[in-house]
């Protein structure tokens, strides 16, 4: 058997939303029953430069309840507190990767950097159903702490899985995901064996470059901002321009295969699941 390198399945334009405390986001996708992003529930880019689109007052208390969010800090910083008891600043190069379990409740207030940006992201993975009412637990990393793997031609920050022999620090989750940010100098070329049916996608948010492809069959050019959804295969392979770098998020994971019932901040697998969160949030007992 030959190994086969990744094809680029279908490429996402993100599109506008408003979310939290009227906060402007660009979403390339949100949880859906088709579940098509197995075991991926949303990705939101929140890239704030003009005080006007800017959040005044983020995403006030809000319940989760059968998800995990992870939210990675570029420029500027999330002030965050929760019903765990934590509380603190995610700055750039931050990672927070809580798993809500049965529940949590949290607010995330983002603050610009000096020169009045934010950028960030946000991704929502799935638990399977046997872990939907799990103990929420909460992961942060320090950007001191996420290993680097450094070429002159390429960067790649592990934030879970592994690159060139390198362990990210984010473990012990579900989907057993890789989560990694690459940039790529003109010219250079990245290359990641996968298992062969995880689910794969990157989010290209700066630059340009060939996406998938191989000896026999050519990838695809792809511009940022764009999400690319890759076909099952061996290996993901991207190559920057001649003249121009790239950088993207690199999500990689195994499905659930399991039905979902998505509502609001809350991902489980029944409609009755459902009812039993907004009703555990009425009564006092969501949170425990
Ligand atoms: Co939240």
């Amino acid at each position: 058997m030959t190994d086969s390198i990744r094809r680029v399945k279908q490429v996402i334009a993100p599109q506008t939303v408003i979310e939290g405390a009227d906060v402007l986001l660009r979403r390339s996708f949100g949880p859906q029953r088709s579940n098509l992003f197995d075991p991926f529930l949303l990705f939101d880019h929140f890239a704030f430069n003009d005080p006007l689109e800017g959040p005044i007052q983020g995403f006030p208390t809000h319940p989760h309840r059968g998800i995990e969010t992870v939210t990675y800090m570029l420029r500027g910083s999330v002030r965050h507190r929760d019903s765990l008891g934590n509380m603190g600043i995610i700055g750039p190069g931050d990672v927070q990767w809580m798993t809500s379990g049965r529940g949590i409740m949290h607010e995330e207030l983002p603050h610009r950097d000096p020169e009045g940006i934010i950028q960030g992201f946000q991704l929502w993975v799935n638990l399977p159903a046997a872990q939907k009412m799990s103990q929420p637990r909460y992961q942060e990393v320090s950007a001191a702490t996420i290993p680097c793997v450094e070429t002159p031609e390429s960067l790649v920050r592990v934030v879970a899985g592994e690159y060139g022999g390198v362990k990210g620090p984010v473990t012990d989750i579900a989907a057993q995901p890789i989560y990694m940010d690459v940039t790529l100098q003109p010219g250079a070329e990245f290359s990641l064996p996968t298992r062969t049916q995880d689910f794969a996608i990157a989010y290209v948010f700066e630059g340009e470059g060939v996406f998938g492809g191989g000896e026999s069959e050519p990838g695809e050019f792809i511009t940022a901002v764009k999400m690319l959804v890759f076909d099952e295969g061996d290996e993901i392979r991207v190559q920057s321009g001649p003249a121009s770098s790239v950088r993207f998020m690199l999500m990689v994971g195994e499905p659930f295969k399991e039905p979902i019932y998505p509502y609001g901040p809350f991902v489980m697998n029944t409609q009755a699941e459902i009812q039993q969160a907004l009703s555990d949030l009425r009564s006092g007992t969501f949170v425990q």
